[in-house]
């Protein structure tokens, strides 16, 4: 008999903050470790010693909306070469809370950052790297509002106000509608049982 070849996935999460993936990622790295495969979990901005002191500035600094687009990148492109690319090349599933689809939601969708400059550094930095397959926590904005309120004590993106939490929600949903084959979107306002049994569906597809 011979070995049936996998081909190693890169799985990214997304949502705008309060959406809850957070709750659920360790139940996808659970499952995909059931599953057989090696799961590399990591997280943007992040991912890598750099990429960590970057996001302290990202999360925590004013900045112009450009000089964090940048930022954003530098990290990503840390993340890469560094994470990424060594994960998949020896076989082990990557999954990463947030990647780019954050920056057109965030940088472009709610600051108002140029698409076409976005594009311009996913080329140069990406290439022809791309998420596999993209989960969306999708709840309406009023519920993310609720629940970051109750939540740790804010960082920068999270204390915007609800036009700023709109934009994201309606960037992230168009981003789904344009990458159909790419996107799952998770009705993360139903209940939590029923979530993760959305979750789970979709990790046994792959
Ligand atoms: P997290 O709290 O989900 O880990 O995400 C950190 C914050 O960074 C979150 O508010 C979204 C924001 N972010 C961007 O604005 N642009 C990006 O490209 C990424 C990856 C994250």
């Amino acid at each position: 008999m011979t070995a049936k070849f996998i081909k190693p996935k890169f799985i990214t999460v997304e949502g705008m903050d309060g959406a809850g993936k957070s709750t659920h990622i360790p139940d996808i790295i659970v499952s995909l470790q059931g599953r057989g495969h090696e799961v590399v979990s990591t997280r943007e901005p992040g991912g890598t010693p750099l990429g960590e002191r970057l996001r302290e500035l990202l999360l925590h600094e004013p900045m112009h909306a450009e000089t964090e687009t940048l930022l954003m990148f530098a990290a990503r492109r840390e993340h890469i070469a560094n994470v990424i690319v060594p994960a998949l090349a020896r076989g082990a599933y990557v999954l990463s809370d947030r990647f780019t689809d954050a920056t057109y939601a965030y940088q472009c969708g709610a600051k108002g950052v140029d698409a076409s400059k976005i594009r311009l550094l996913e080329q140069w930095v990406q290439a022809d790297l791309q998420p596999d397959i993209t989960l969306l926590f999708d709840v309406p904005v009023e519920v993310s509002m609720l629940r970051l309120a109750n939540a740790r004590e804010p960082d920068k993106f999270e204390r915007e106000n609800a036009e700023f939490f709109t934009r994201i929600r309606q960037a992230y949903l168009q981003r789904a509608q344009e990458n159909p084959a790419r996107f799952r979107i998770v009705d993360a306002n139903k209940p939590l049982e029923y979530v993760k049994q959305s979750v789970e569906e979709i990790i046994s597809t792959l």
